[in-house]
């Protein structure tokens, strides 16, 4: 499967969304490689349980695909929630964790993580919400960010809650994965949703815009977010 295409598995509800994802997390875990982590809350229980299916995670390296620009132990950072919820309930930790420093505010921030980006070609997996307006990571509807075809990660203004700078990964980086899983559950996301996985590719929706072009792309609803696909 690649270019366009994308697999779309609806299940039940948020709860067994969180269960197939952290069954695809642990599976990338042990497989090794790059992975990505997302943001939001729709991940944290996808990642307790990832946890307990896989507790030794030392052939990963686990990146982000954005952050807020607040300390590493705010409640707000994307790091904190991953944090607490699987990298602190692992037996054995990642062979790197690389965070977006949020607390070097966004442009300082995005420049860092691109040095730590190095030479690295490609992500094998990367986890993805989708917000109710569409945008992903912190690429947000008909913002400038999407036209970023350069950087691989760069500073952003959100456009949604909570309402501090990002660090963002660009599209680039995202398209050239080997396997993109967007992980999207509940009524409000229904909208976003369709447009995204169902529509034409479009600025408006920055989830339409992300496809694993060489690679996999699945997207696993819940029930309610899935009600207009
Ligand atoms: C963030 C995110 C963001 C998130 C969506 C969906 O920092 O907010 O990484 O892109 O994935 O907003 O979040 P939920 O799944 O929690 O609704």
């Amino acid at each position: 499967m690649a270019g366009r295409e994308i697999e779309i598995v609806v299940v039940d509800d948020a709860d067994a969304a969180a269960q197939r994802a952290a069954e695809r997390l642990a599976k990338a875990a042990r497989a090794g490689g790059h992975l990505v982590l997302t943001g939001g809350s729709t991940p944290r229980r996808a990642y307790e349980l990832a946890a307990e299916l896989e507790p030794d995670w030392s052939r990963v390296e686990v990146w982000w695909g954005d952050e807020r620009c607040v300390p590493p132990d705010d409640d707000r950072s994307n790091y904190a929630m991953a944090k607490a919820a699987l990298l602190d309930r692992l037996a054995v930790p990642p062979a790197a964790v690389h965070r977006m420093e949020g607390e070097l505010g966004r442009d300082e921030g995005a420049a860092a993580y691109e040095r730590e980006l190095g030479s690295l070609e490609r992500f094998d997996l990367v986890l993805l919400g989708l917000g109710p307006d569409g945008h992903v990571a912190s690429l947000y509807p008909e913002q400038p960010t999407l036209d970023e075809t350069e950087r691989r990660a760069i500073g952003a203004e959100a456009h949604l809650q909570p309402f501090v700078d990002r660090i963002t990964l660009t599209l680039p980086p995202l398209c050239a994965a080997r396997a993109v899983l967007f992980l999207v559950a509940g009524a409000d996301k229904a909208d976003a949703a369709v447009r995204a996985f169902a529509g034409e590719p479009s600025h408006a929706t920055p989830g339409s815009l992300v496809r694993a072009a060489q690679g996999t792309t699945t997207a696993l609803v819940d029930a309610a977010a899935a009600a207009l696909l």
